[in-house]
């Protein structure tokens, strides 16, 4: 099997980049080692920057979105039992933020793909990825009915997330350096079937820890607190989890509109870049080259703004011969990638209980957030860097 860019996973990163590639006129051909179902019913974040709904629209995925998703034009932080809302919209010149599941992104990137003859073999695991020093790289892959196949390309797109083969194909010793960092505390996410408690997303400051509340539908509410990253989800029924919530959010009066929970999860908060996030013909975008702890709401947005960044040089070297922009990818996308990871990190330490926490680590995360909600400049920077920042 031969194309010009073979994309290893059919996540945001894949899909985005094998379409804006395909409206510059390359081939691409997508190998994905789960099945379309999978993908789609697997429940992932759901905040979409100004810039991120921009290029589904200007790509031709966004029409569901533009009906379907909600969009916000501010959030609120609670801390000693107060809310207090930063206005993203007038604080960031009119941009705002738009909640749509990923999935749902999935869905109408991978129904768009295939209406418009893209090729996506689904439950083709890739196994390796050879000769990305030479003019013609492989990826070698299992087909679901066993067989080994091989796909030949120009480049190689690794966007097959924290798990997959393309980061190890960037050898660890001689080029590769991982920074690392793994939070002391995960995440329970639940969705629940009930009416929306707050017209916007709230970020809650607890001495119980953090809560979030966000929203999937005016029927499906989507929350989170903090937890022990080793909690299992059988110790928390639903009235642990209400009370647990509640406690975390009320003070004056707030009160959580329940219902029943139909989803779990607990998920681990980390910070990882691998840099540099190419190496000969190989290009890693996505999850593949970085993860942020999801405070920030900035994982897939991260994704799509690296794949604009190599749909564009790609575009360049087949259109001029020329491979200034592939060689600057990794430098250009690295910049935004730590950019997310400081204000990731920044809002995760703003509002996560650390266990080491001393009393003066207390009062000066308070006083933090009394900066960032009654400082006009310090608001506009959380608004500036939560509805993201231009694509380059
Ligand atoms: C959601 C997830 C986040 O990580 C976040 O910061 C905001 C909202 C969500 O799933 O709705």
């Amino acid at each position: 099997m031969q194309t010009q860019v073979g994309i290893v996973g059919a996540g945001p990163a894949g899909l985005l980049l094998s379409q804006m590639l395909h409206l510059r006129g390359i081939q691409s051909v997508i190998i994905e080692s789960r099945s379309r179902d999978a993908i789609e019913a697997t429940i992932r974040a759901g905040v979409l920057e100004q810039s991120t709904v921009d290029l589904m629209v200007e790509i031709g995925a966004g029409e569901r979105l533009k009906r379907e998703g909600f969009v916000h034009h501010g959030i609120e932080l609670r801390f000693r039992g107060r809310g207090h809302r930063i206005n993203l919209h007038d604080l960031s010149n009119g941009r705002t933020i738009t909640v749509y599941a990923q999935h749902e992104v999935l869905k109408d990137l991978i129904a768009l793909r295939l209406r418009t003859g893209g090729e996506i073999h689904f439950e083709a695991k890739a196994v390796g990825i050879d000769g990305i020093t030479s003019e013609r790289p492989t990826a070698r892959f299992t087909t679901k009915e066993g067989e080994e196949r091989e796909l030949d390309c120009d480049f190689v797109a690794g966007c097959d997330g924290s798990y997959g083969v393309s980061r190890n194909a960037v050898p660890a010793e001689e080029v590769r350096h991982d920074y690392f960092r793994v939070y002391p505390f995960g995440w329970f996410g639940i969705l629940a079937k009930a009416r929306p408690s707050s017209d916007e997303l709230i970020y809650a400051h607890h001495d119980r820890g953090f809560a979030l509340i966000s929203t999937r539908s005016p029927d499906v509410q989507r929350m989170y607190f903090q937890c022990d990253p080793n909690d299992k989800v059988e110790n928390w029924s639903d009235d642990r989890i209400w009370e647990e919530l509640q406690a975390r959010v009320g003070g004056d009066g707030f009160q959580l509109k329940m219902g029943p929970i139909f989803q779990k999860g607990i998920i681990p908060l980390r910070s990882f870049v691998c840099e540099p996030m190419q190496h000969g013909r190989l290009f890693l975008a996505g999850d593949a080259a970085h993860s942020v702890p999801p405070t920030g709401a900035k994982g897939l947005n991260l994704a799509a703004a690296d794949v604009h960044v190599l749909a564009r040089a790609l575009s360049s070297f087949y259109g001029t011969g020329s491979t200034d922009l592939l060689a600057d990818y990794s430098r250009t996308a690295l910049r935004r990638v730590w950019r997310a990871q400081h204000f990731s990190w920044w809002i995760t330490s703003m509002l996560h209980r650390f266990h080491d926490a001393s009393e003066f680590d207390l009062k000066r995360q308070l006083a933090e957030l009394d900066l960032v909600t009654s400082s006009r400049a310090a608001a506009t920077t959380v608004a500036e860097n939560y509805v993201g920042l231009p694509l380059t």
